[in-house]
C-alpha cells in the first residue's frame, strides 16, 4: 500500500480550517483574503456545489500563501481532479480503502472521516494517524475523543461538525487533537452575502 502523505505536514498543529462551502466562485477570493487578513492561512473548499473546483482553482492562483485543500471528497474521481486543480490537501466525511490508496497513489496528504472505535482501528492498520473526527458532536463530541486517547495513544483527530464559537477552544485543548475544523467561521450563507466583515468578527473571536 503506498504510504499517505500526512495531513500534518500541510497543516500547523492547532489551526483552525475553516470548512467553507461556497456557491459563487467569484466569493472564493475575497472570502480567502479575509481569512488571511485574520491570519488564517488554511482553508477547506467543500465538494457540495457546482463551482467548487473553480472556487479553489480561483484562491490557489490569485492567494498564494492559503493553503487551499478540498472537502467533501467521496470518490477517486475527486481525489484525481483536487490534484489537477493544485488542492493542498484532501478531507472526506468517511473513510474508504479505495480512497486511501488513491491518495497514496497521488501523494495527496489525506484527512479522512472516522467516528467509531472500528473505524479509528481501520485506518491505523492503513497507516493512518492523522483522521477527522467527523460528525464531533454528534458522535460523542469530547467524551468520545477522550476514550480514543485511551485506546490510541498514538492517533491525533481533527474533530469537525458542530463545532461553533462556545465549544471550539474546548475541542483544540484535547491532548489528542491536532486541528479543528468547521463552518462556523465562515457560514455559506455568510459568504454567499459576501459579509466579509462578519466572518471577520467571527474569527477575531478566535485571537
Ligand atoms: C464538514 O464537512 O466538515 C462539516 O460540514 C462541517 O461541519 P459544521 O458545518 O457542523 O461545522
Amino acid at each position: 500500500m503506498p504510504e499517505i502523505k500526512s495531513i500534518k505536514d500541510i497543516i500547523p498543529a492547532g489551526s483552525i480550517i475553516p470548512v467553507c462551502t461556497i456557491d459563487n466562485p467569484d466569493r472564493a477570493v475575497p472570502l480567502a483574503r479575509t481569512l488571511q487578513d485574520c491570519s488564517i492561512h488554511v482553508i477547506e473548499i467543500t465538494l457540495r456545489t457546482e463551482g467548487a473546483f473553480t472556487a479553489a482553482e480561483n484562491v490557489i492562483n490569485e492567494c498564494p500563501g492559503m493553503h487551499v485543500g478540498i472537502g467533501t471528497v467521496t470518490s477517486v474521481e475527486q481525489l484525481h481532479r483536487a490534484k489537477e486543480t493544485g488542492a493542498k490537501f484532501c478531507v472526506s466525511p468517511g473513510m474508504t480503502e479505495r480512497l486511501v490508496n488513491t491518495a497514496g497513489q497521488l501523494e495527496m496528504p489525506y484527512l479522512p472521516g472516522v467516528s467509531t472505535v472500528s473505524e479509528v482501528m481501520a485506518a491505523r492498520e492503513m497507516g493512518l494517524h492523522y483522521l477527522k473526527f467527523f460528525p464531533a458532536e454528534s458522535a460523542g463530541g469530547i467524551r468520545i475523543l477522550r476514550m480514543f486517547r485511551e485506546l490510541f495513544p498514538d492517533t491525533r483527530f481533527c474533530p469537525t461538525g458542530g463545532l461553533n464559537e462556545t465549544n471550539a477552544a474546548d475541542y483544540l485543548h484535547q491532548d489528542n487533537v491536532f486541528c479543528i475544523g468547521g463552518s462556523w467561521l465562515a457560514p455559506r450563507d455568510r459568504i454567499d452575502a459576501a459579509d466579509w466583515a462578519g466572518i471577520t468578527r467571527k474569527t477575531g473571536q478566535l485571537q
